[in-house]
């Protein structure tokens, strides 16, 4: 087991290309990546680090496969563990639910005693409006892969950074 889990839910590849990247950027040899289709709460649990990715389908909600976890996610105690979240969306066809999935797994578990980590300003993104959007900040990374996904790269490479200077990586 490495340090990290990456749990994602993806359902036509994107937010797994993106898991990919992510853990490219902080380095294969410290991140478990983890289909959530796959996976267990328990499993979950077994990990301090946790990074959630999910892509937004709907109007705004959760991917698919993360919806047999929403019960157990609830309730699941988090104290103690480091939580850093991605999503990815569509800001231009979906402009007014932009990354709603991702504003809707942290809702789900804000209060469970987790640490959050690498909240990302909105600045630099084109939408409308966003349920992952506190303050002017995003609750996590926000990726556009529909239309933006020249500024992946990019968008990955400060978050990880970002991660680093808030003591979520070393
Ligand atoms: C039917 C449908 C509904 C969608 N709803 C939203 C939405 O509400 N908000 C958003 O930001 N993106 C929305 N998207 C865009 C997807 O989240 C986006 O294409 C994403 O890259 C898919 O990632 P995945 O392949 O990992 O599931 C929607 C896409 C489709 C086809």
């Amino acid at each position: 087991m490495k340090n990290i889990g990456l749990f994602y839910g993806s359902t036509t590849g994107n937010t797994e290309e993106i898991a990919g990247m992510i853990a490219d950027a902080i380095g294969k040899d410290k991140v478990d990546v983890i289909d959530v289709s796959t996976a267990s709460m328990d499993k979950l649990m077994e990990y301090e680090r946790i990074i959630l990715g999910t892509s937004t389908w709907g109007s705004g909600d959760l991917q698919d496969d993360w919806e047999d976890f929403v019960d157990q996610l609830k309730e699941a105690d988090l104290k103690g563990k480091k939580i850093a979240l991605f999503g990815v969306g569509d800001s231009v066809s979906y402009g007014d639910t932009f990354v709603g999935g991702m504003g809707e797994l942290y809702r789900l578990i804000e209060n469970n005693g987790a640490e959050f980590f690498g909240k990302v300003s909105t600045e630099g993104y084109d939408y409308e409006e966003s349920p992952a959007e506190i303050d002017g900040k995003f609750v996590g990374l926000a990726l556009d892969q529909d239309n933006e996904d020249d500024k992946t790269g990019e968008r990955i490479q400060a978050w990880v950074e970002s991660l680093k200077g808030e003591g979520f990586l070393s």
